[in-house]
């Protein structure tokens, strides 16, 4: 992208870093280097150690040893101050910005700038911090777009983001890292990150990226490095490697077919919804007169954009909202699930995409999230089969391949991506016979993707009934036998597998 970048030109250089977490060796002998000007991506393998890298570049976390310099000169990083102080600014995917100050206190929070009063008294220049935002909102190409005053609370994730941005540029950042800043934005904001990002590379800004999406390291990165198992592979120019390339460096072996969809014979209705409408008026999100039915061995897509309904209807069908009339029919009987203990009860399992509200209870262990709904199963006589409980997680930890130590490592110390891993094996334990699945693979790198493609497809093959809702086009469908698309909480359409094309889905979704 631009003008021809000199790779021995580096602003940012480590080596030797080491890292370990008790029972993890998360960074071992890890090297990169940054050149000025660089939009440089790394990938690797959810637990590979890429947001551990991340981290000990910023000063999160402190690497056991190592070096690194910093336009060629040694420098320490002890905490993220530092770490600001020498304009290096990492965005993460989940803000760190303070949920009940407005834009402006946050991006200049703890260097507001400051004007004297009656000769010595400081006080913050309110003045001086807006002229300071809107050449920074300038520089980003982003004037007007976001309020100042607004409550960082009431701003979606793609704003959030681009105020971390922001935030960044008030310390003069000369070193930007994004941490998967695309997981959870709409096609149409992802672009709108790009602009921004491709502005930032004209004003000479060095960047370091990760992201589990090939399309997107092919199309904004001038170099890719790849790690795996906490150790470094190798660093390679994007228009010297292929996509085939890259994922076998990063999977260190042979990978499967990317949708791999077994031939099931489909077998009569199981679920049945007619005429389900809710007013929204609470929460925002009006379904409006949605049918459909699900069969047997059926994997049943649900497209649309993001904000369309697709998980407000998901919800309400496991009794995790309400909707207000409308009739759902499972086997011929009509059933209404009031909460999800309902839902549970009559074999629906729902993946939600919120793994952190619905799910799983993240200081607990591996072991403990993957059994805990399905305890009672496990128990004779009063007591708990432990032996049998460990070959179950065993298993799941295994077909899933859950990077973690062992059973009883806690979830919150697990990567992004192995924690959605232990959410999909959570359900799968439960035996459902009605699975939703909502962006199942989120975050997830490809080697999982596939292995996740992979169960479900067999899962349908053994007689579940799967309704799977995703942003993923490809995997939609690659996946599924029928797909419906919502907008705007109304079916706009509906697709059988062999009149599938991106164009057919988008039309109807826009
Ligand atoms: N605070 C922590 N305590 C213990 N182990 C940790 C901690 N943070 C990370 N780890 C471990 O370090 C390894 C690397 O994790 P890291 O988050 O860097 O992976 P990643 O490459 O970013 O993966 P993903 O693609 O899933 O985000 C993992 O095995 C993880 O469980
Ligand atoms: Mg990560």
């Amino acid at each position: 992208m631009g003008a021809a970048i000199d790779y021995s030109d580096l602003i940012l250089k480590l080596e030797n870093v080491n890292k370990s977490f008790p029972g993890v060796k998360a960074l071992q002998n890890m090297q990169i280097t940054l050149a000025r000007g660089e939009m440089h991506a790394v990938c690797g393998e959810n637990g590979a150690g890429k947001s551990t890298l991340m981290k000990v570049i910023t000063g999160v976390y402190q690497a056991d040893s190592g070096d690194m310099y910093l336009n060629g000169e040694k420098v320490v990083i002890h905490e993220p101050n530092d770490a600001y102080g020498k304009g290096i600014a990492i965005i993460f995917q989940e803000t760190s910005l303070f949920k009940d100050l407005n834009v402006l206190e946050n991006m200049f929070m703890g260097h507001e700038p400051v004007k004297k009063v009656a000769g010595f008294i400081n006080n913050i220049d309110y003045a001086a911090m807006r002229k300071k935002a809107d050449e920074i909102f300038e520089f980003l190409g982003i004037t007007g777009q976001i309020d100042y005053d607004e409550k960082i609370d009431n701003l979606g994730v793609a704003a959030k983001q681009m105020v971390e941005i922001a935030k960044a540029l008030t310390y003069d950042a000369r070193v930007l890292i994004f941490d998967e800043p695309t997981a959870a934005l709409t096609n149409k904001e992802v672009r709108a990150l790009f602009r921004t990002i491709a502005r930032l590379k004209e004003q000479g800004m060095s960047m370091l990226y990760i992201s589990h999406r090939m399309e997107e390291i092919f199309e904004i990165a001038d170099r890719v490095t790849v790690i795996r198992d906490g150790s470094y592979v190798r660093t390679a120019e994007i228009g010297h490697v292929t996509e085939q390339e890259l994922i076998s460096w990063m999977v260190g072996r042979e990978m499967n077919e990317m949708y791999p969809k077994a031939e099931v014979e489909i077998g009569d209705t199981v679920l049945k919804v007619e005429h389900l409408k809710r007013g929204g008026e609470t929460d925002g999100f009006p379904l409006k007169d949605i049918s459909f039915e699900v069969k047997k061995g059926e994997i049943f897509g649900i497209a649309g954009l993001a904000g369309a309904g697709r998980t407000e209807m998901a919800e309400c069908l496991v009794g995790l909202r309400k909707y207000d009339s409308g009739t759902v029919t499972l086997n011929g009987a009509q059933i209404h699930n009031k909460n999800y203990r309902d839902a549970i009860n009559r074999g629906f399992v729902y993946v939600s995409e919120d793994r952190k509200k619905y799910g799983l209870v993240v200081p607990m262990s591996v072991e403990e999230n993957l059994t805990m709904s399905i305890l009672y199963r496990l128990t004779q006589n009063g007591l708990i089969d432990f032996a049998a409980e460990d070959k179950l997680v065993d298993r799941y930890m295994a077909e899933l391949r859950v990077k973690a130590p062992d059973r009883e490592f806690v979830v919150e110390n697990l990567s992004g991506g192995n924690q959605q891993k232990v959410l999909v094996a959570k359900a799968l334990c439960a035996e459902p016979k009605i699975l939703i699945l909502d962006e199942p693979t989120r975050g997830v790198d490809v080697g999982a993707k596939s292995e996740i493609h992979r169960i479900v497809s067999t899962l349908a093959q053994t007689g579940l009934t799967i309704i799977m809702i995703s942003s993923d086009m490809p995997e939609l469908l690659g996946m599924c036998d029928r797909v419906m698309v919502v907008k705007a909480g109304a079916k706009t359409g509906e697709l059988k597998r062999e009149e599938f094309s991106q164009e057919k889905v988008l039309k109807l979704a826009l």
